[in-house]
């Protein structure tokens, strides 16, 4: 749920709850005057036991009303009216008749009340008024009738209603400390419990983040929900696993430099120290006929070719990686390029016993984007390889070209010893070198692909690699077609 759903329910909760259990301590309380709740008002002595008592008092007081029309002489009779009074005396009620402005009957409990102290004949407010008299308070049923002869009469049926009084004064009071107390303690549940679904969430944010301030970014932040702050977490998370990525992108780099730096010292000392050692054997007189000498020469020669394409391929390598070749760009028709490289290539093929086999849909329109130059030494590093490590009698080069999905795709095939698949993963890393190529004395930097994928790159293609030992090499390219 989210943080601003949550405090507006939490809100309404506040409001709604208190009132609820208002409604519902109102009802009880309700309830209990009534004598709904048997149990509690069976609790109060008889006299109070609100419902029956009532009922009782209004069966007799009909009675009365009724006589007093029916038969109203007999209120003359004070045996009648005693006998009225023993009735009542089960309810604690008491019977007043005042005739004009005097008392005519009194019971003995309320015989303090004057006839001024009642209501005036006539006076109907209710059914059952509260009256206070000489400081008590007292609910009074009033009758009024005529006696024959004696004029105007009223029939008063007296309840001491203090106990009821004293009652709600103290109930009320009570209710009214219950209900504050509702108050407080729901509020102050609603607001813990809020705040602390936002503040411990708050708080396992910022001892991550504090941690990923002390370079720390292993610790990961779990915050379960569904709010505003979950998401925040989640971003985070998101932002540690990135930092954490870069970081570990910036060891690597760190690694690769170091390692390029062994490398190239290695592969440029290597020829170098065989350069010097036939130097030296020529001044120091170890070559004894010219052809010795010749041969000397022309290692040196070769060493010298060596080092210099390492250097080439080096600069190359360095130039791409640091983003500072200018890249001429035109639209070609791969098919015509390729036709052109092919040819370009047979004299060297020949020479070597390969045969090289250009397939394409003459029909179609291979046109991409790119740089001549670039490209070529691409296809010249992928075929050089095909030729360097061939190891059979007759090797087969494939050229396939291709369309598919908005993409020209170029794949060269060879027949020769393919890659083992552990070294497959590595094949376009810079110096790297498959351990059956090290061993051979077939020379190489290991510069070759990685120079060819970072200029397919620099064109918006692709480079991969199919191979299997005995089976051969594929390597496939995919460039953006032109259409
Ligand atoms: N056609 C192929 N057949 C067999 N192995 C290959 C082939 N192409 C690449 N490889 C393997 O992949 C490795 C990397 O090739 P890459 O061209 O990058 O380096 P290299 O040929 O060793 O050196 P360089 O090309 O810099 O002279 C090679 O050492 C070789 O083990
Ligand atoms: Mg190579």
């Amino acid at each position: 749920m989210s943080i601003r759903s949550r405090l507006i329910l939490s809100y309404i909760a506040m409001v709604v709850v208190p009132i609820i259990l208002f409604i519902i301590a109102g009802l009880l309380i309700m309830a209990f005057f009534r004598g709904d709740i048997r149990e509690l008002s069976s609790l109060l002595p008889e006299s109070h036991n609100y419902k029956q008592t009532v009922s009782e008092d209004a069966e007799l007081f009909g009675d009365i009303k009724e006589t007093s029309l029916v038969n109203p002489v007999r209120f003359n009779d004070p045996s009648f009216l005693l006998a009225i009074q023993e009735e009542l005396n089960r309810t604690e009620s008491f019977l007043i008749i005042r005739q004009g402005e005097e008392i005519l009957f009194s019971a003995r409990e309320v015989n303090h009340i004057t006839a001024e102290d009642l209501p005036e004949f006539g006076y109907h407010s209710s059914d059952n008024n509260i009256e206070e008299i000489n400081h008590k308070t007292y609910s009074i049923k009033q009758h009024d009738f005529y006696l024959p002869e004696k004029g105007i009469a009223s029939i008063f049926l007296i309840k001491d209603a203090s106990v009821l009084v004293s009652l709600t004064q103290t109930f009320y009071p009570l209710l009214f400390t219950v209900l504050l107390l509702i108050l407080v303690v729901t509020n102050g549940i609603l607001t813990y419990y809020v705040s602390r679904s936002i503040v411990k969430p708050i708080n396992s944010l910022k001892s991550a983040a504090q941690k990923i301030k002390e370079g720390k970014l292993n610790n990961s932040i779990d915050v379960k929900g569904k709010d505003e702050l979950t998401e925040l977490a989640q971003t985070f998370e998101a932002m540690r696993l990135q930092l954490k990525e870069s970081a570990t992108v910036q060891a690597q780099y760190e690694e690769n430099r170091k390692e390029l730096i062994a490398h190239i010292s290695h592969d440029l000392k290597t020829p170098i120290t065989s350069i010097k050692g036939y130097i030296e054997g020529i001044q120091d007189g170890v070559t004894t006929s010219p052809e010795m000498l010749n041969r000397y020469i022309q290692t040196i020669y070769q060493k010298s070719n060596d080092l210099d394409h390492l250097i080439d391929e080096l600069f190359l390598y360095s130039k791409l990686d640091l983003k500072k070749v200018p890249f001429s760009f035109e639209l070609v028709d791969l098919k015509e390029y390729l036709l052109d490289y092919v040819e370009e290539l047979g004299f060297e093929l020949e020479k070597k016993k390969v045969d090289i086999h250009l397939h394409y849909d003459h029909t179609a329109c291979y046109q991409v984007h790119l740089d001549r130059d670039k490209i070529k030494r691409v296809f010249s590093n992928i075929i050089d390889n095909s030729l360097k490590y061939m190891d059979k009698e007759k090797g087969i080069i494939d050229i396939e070209l291709s369309l598919g999905k908005g993409q020209v795709k170029i794949e060269i095939a060879d027949n020769g010893p393919g890659i083992p698949s552990e070294a497959i993963p590595f094949i376009f890393h810079q110096f790297y070198r498959a351990e059956q190529s090290r061993n051979k004395q077939t020379g190489g930097s290991g510069l070759g692909l990685a120079i060819a994928r970072m200029i397919v790159e620099e064109h918006g293609g692709k480079i991969a690699v199919e191979s299997g030992q005995d089976i051969g090499t594929k390597i496939m390219i995919s460039l953006r077609e032109v259409s």
